[in-house]
């Protein structure tokens, strides 16, 4: 959320209202609410905004949540801002993207940035493996991840093996497979030009530190993108 405000600041904009594309659980939309945003959350799993609103605590200030797709939703008003983070983007194929870029177009006020993380191409580690361990609410999850890339059209695959645990039993095995899409820096402008919007900057997905935000190398792989409507 800091990370965000200081985007907003950095464009000189102090949205109202904020769109959040692929909110999930809306686990951000909680804490911008909380301070004070106006914020609609869209994702296009059921079972993702059943949880969300679920979470929303009673006299807590309240996200309004959408079942859409973020490459067709259609709103009935404008927003200050949009978002879509943590990897929510590279859900979408290209043909998906381009689609979703001009559907944020009509839904942002003229001066309004869209701040969407994206992972890129240069940086994806083929045969890259990892380790996740955490506890909650009395299960441990324990997930194993293992990614192959598609040079070809630029897909990550990532199947996540789950192992929960209650005491010492397993109770629950099952994989998933996520396949995102990477981008050049080249590939995104163009893709954002052909859309309608410009890049307005781009930034290390990780957070500012004290000498501000962290420039975007060949070898960053989680990229947080500000794009604004383009002037055609
Ligand atoms: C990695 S989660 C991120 C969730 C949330 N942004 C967060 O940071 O906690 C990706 C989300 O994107 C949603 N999603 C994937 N493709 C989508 C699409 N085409 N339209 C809308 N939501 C989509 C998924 O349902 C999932 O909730």
């Amino acid at each position: 959320m800091d990370y965000l405000e200081k985007i907003f600041r950095r464009y000189g904009v102090s949205p109202t209202s904020i769109l959040d594309l692929g909110c999930g659980t809306g686990n951000h939309d909680f804490l911008l609410a909380h301070r004070g945003y106006q914020v609609t959350g869209v994702d296009r799993s059921p079972e993702m905004l059943s949880i969300a609103r679920k979470k929303a605590g009673r006299g807590q200030p309240r996200p309004r949540f959408v079942l859409a797709g973020m490459e067709s939703f259609r709103l009935p008003q404008t927003f200050d801002a949009a978002i879509c983070m943590f990897g929510g983007f590279g859900y979408l194929r290209r043909s998906e993207a381009a689609r979703c870029f001009r559907s944020v177009r009509s839904h942002l006020a003229p001066r309004g940035p869209f701040v969407f993380e994206y992972w890129q191409t240069t940086a994806v580690r083929p045969g890259i493996q990892s380790w996740l361990d955490c506890t909650s609410e009395g299960l441990q999850v324990l997930r194993f991840s293992e990614g192959t890339f598609g040079r070809r059209r630029s897909i990550l695959a990532i199947d996540f093996h789950f192992l929960i645990v209650r005491g010492r039993r397993v109770v629950d095995r099952f994989t998933e497979r996520h396949a995102i899409r990477t981008y050049t820096r080249q590939e995104m402008g163009s893709l954002l030009r052909e859309s309608g919007l410009s890049l307005a900057g781009e930034f290390a997905g990780t957070p500012p530190g004290r000498r501000g935000f962290t420039r975007v190398t060949a070898s960053t792989f989680r990229i947080m993108a500000v794009a604004r409507r383009g002037e055609s």
